[in-house]
């Protein structure tokens, strides 16, 4: 057991993602807060959880308003006595188009989901985090953040601006005994925000030309992201801080 008895907050993973990194701490031992703005898939992630042996329970905020935040850190605390591992995974994206054409509302709400969550889930997470001698983040960003393609360039920005905060925040918190790592994702097919990110239904046509940027021959999966993560949380990762580790089968290089 890698996680065993962490306690660890899992942003939006009522599915995707998220889903299955939450799976995978829990399998590893954690006690897990499936955290989605969406309770019915956050609900069946934890009784699938639970009926697998693990530890785990819902609680249902929206990471882009400081007083849900505060509450889901809260509750963290209350249920299972500590927080060990923040993971910052919800994330939402524009439609793939010329960046022109993106409305004001959208990048608001991306840059909202997608950034403004990272500061909330640091400054509410940081005092627990203090008090209890240490702790540690894990930010789901993009290749998207160190590689960006037409199309996506507002979310491109975004997932920028996640990694070089997480790097800013990984020197500052270090003398707290506070780790902050990014993980980096390449497409994933089997998510809700897939779709947007190829600018429209998923034909084979449109997935070859993409799988072929990928010298490793395939998409990354949520177990591919979740075992990125477990590592990150475990104390096997004691002294690693700062990092964003790119989860793409080179892609990147
Ligand atoms: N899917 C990919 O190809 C891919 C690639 C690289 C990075 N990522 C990143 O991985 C993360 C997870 O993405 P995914 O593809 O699993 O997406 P997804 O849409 O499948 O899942 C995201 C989950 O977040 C929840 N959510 C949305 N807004 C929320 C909010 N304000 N508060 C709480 N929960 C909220 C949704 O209800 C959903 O359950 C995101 O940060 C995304 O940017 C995804």
């Amino acid at each position: 057991m890698r996680v065993k008895d962490k306690s660890i907050i899992v942003t939006g993973s009522g599915g995707g993602i998220g889903e299955g990194i939450a799976r995978r701490l829990a399998a590893e031992g954690a006690r897990v807060i499936v955290n989605d703005i969406n309770a019915e898939l956050g609900e069946k992630v934890v009784a699938a959880i639970v009926k697998a042996g693990g530890t785990a329970s819902f609680f249902a905020a929206d990471v882009t308003q400081s007083d849900e935040v505060k509450a889901l850190v809260d509750a963290a605390v209350q249920r299972y006595g500590r927080l060990d591992v923040m993971v910052s995974n919800a994330g939402w994206t524009h439609r793939n188009q010329p960046a022109l054409e993106v409305s004001e509302d959208d990048f608001d709400k991306c840059y909202a989901i997608n950034v403004k969550s990272i500061y909330l889930a640091t400054i509410h997470t940081t005092p627990v985090f203090r008090s209890q001698g240490g702790g540690s983040f894990i930010n789901i960003a993009s290749t998207a953040g160190v590689r960006p393609r037409p199309g996506l360039t507002w979310y491109n920005g975004s997932k920028g601006a996640v990694i070089t905060t997480s790097k800013s925040l990984a020197a500052e918190l270090g003398p707290d005994n506070i780790r902050v790592n990014c993980v980096n994702p390449v497409f994933n097919p089997d998510t809700g925000l897939s779709a947007e990110f190829a600018g429209g239904p998923l034909d084979e046509d449109r997935k070859a030309r993409f799988r072929a940027s990928i010298p490793l021959g395939r998409f990354s999966t949520a177990l591919d992201v979740a075992n990125a993560v477990l590592y990150l949380a475990s104390d096997e990762a004691d002294f690693i801080s700062g990092v964003c580790l790119e989860v793409d089968g080179a892609r990147c290089v």
